[in-house]
């Protein structure tokens, strides 16, 4: 079952100013141009509903999107190479750590990776993070259009081997491209199951 509404509701600088937290809520973080706007854009079938650029650091506050009235998806601003300052950096990185910690009906974190590299430290460490932290989370490899399918899931394979050593069992995993369309509705669909429990 496709999305049939997505609207935007807010962009907020703090976690204080986030909507009302009285729905299950599905965040996407990943590095500064893995593709979290543009994968945003693909589930809910919406061109232009959050901000794609080629340059790094393009969305940087905590935006809600509603979605078929019933659930908030939230794009994140990306953590790694963006080309704006340490001090911004630093305010974005205590921001999204706050909007973790505090945000009660986050209900699953997305962590977008790049399929395109082998396994990178701050991926790891990242998700090593929101699995000590006690939230749950989903893996999702982005832009397989762009190497193709067997260098894609090899990369994968290897970032879920290097995690196995401090996970019980590797968190849920999906493969998407917005180019092709390739692992959306295995997204939608794992939020749905989500949303019925
Ligand atoms: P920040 O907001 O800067 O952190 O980036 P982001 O993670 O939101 O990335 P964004 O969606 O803005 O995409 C970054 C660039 O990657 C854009 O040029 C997109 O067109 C491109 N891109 C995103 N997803 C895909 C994909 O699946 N395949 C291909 N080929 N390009 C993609
Ligand atoms: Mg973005």
């Amino acid at each position: 079952k496709p999305i049939k509404t997505a609207e935007f509701v807010k962009s907020s600088s703090k976690v204080e100013e986030c909507p009302e937290g009285n729905l299950p809520e599905y965040a996407f973080i990943g590095r500064s141009n893995v593709g979290k706007s543009s994968l945003i854009n693909l589930l809910t079938n919406h061109g232009k509903l959050a901000k794609v650029s080629s340059k790094p650091g393009k969305t940087q506050l905590i935006n809600h999107f509603l979605i078929d009235k019933e659930w908030y998806l939230v794009d994140l601003p990306g953590y790694g190479w963006a080309k704006v300052s340490k001090s911004q950096q630093a305010a974005w990185k205590k921001m999204i750590a706050r909007y973790f910690e505090t945000r009660e009906n986050l209900t699953n974190v997305f962590v977008l990776i790049d399929s395109r590299h082998e396994p990178q430290r701050n991926d790891l460490d990242f998700v090593n993070s929101l699995g000590k932290a006690g939230l749950p989370i989903a893996l999702i490899f982005t832009k397989v259009d762009k190497n193709g399918m067997p260098k894609s899931q090899s990369n994968a394979a290897m970032f879920l081997r290097a995690l196995k050593k401090d996970w019980a069992e590797v968190p849920p995993h999906f493969m998407t491209s917005t180019v092709t369309g390739y692992g959306k509705d295995d997204v939608v669909r794992f939020i749905r199951d989500i949303n019925q429990q």
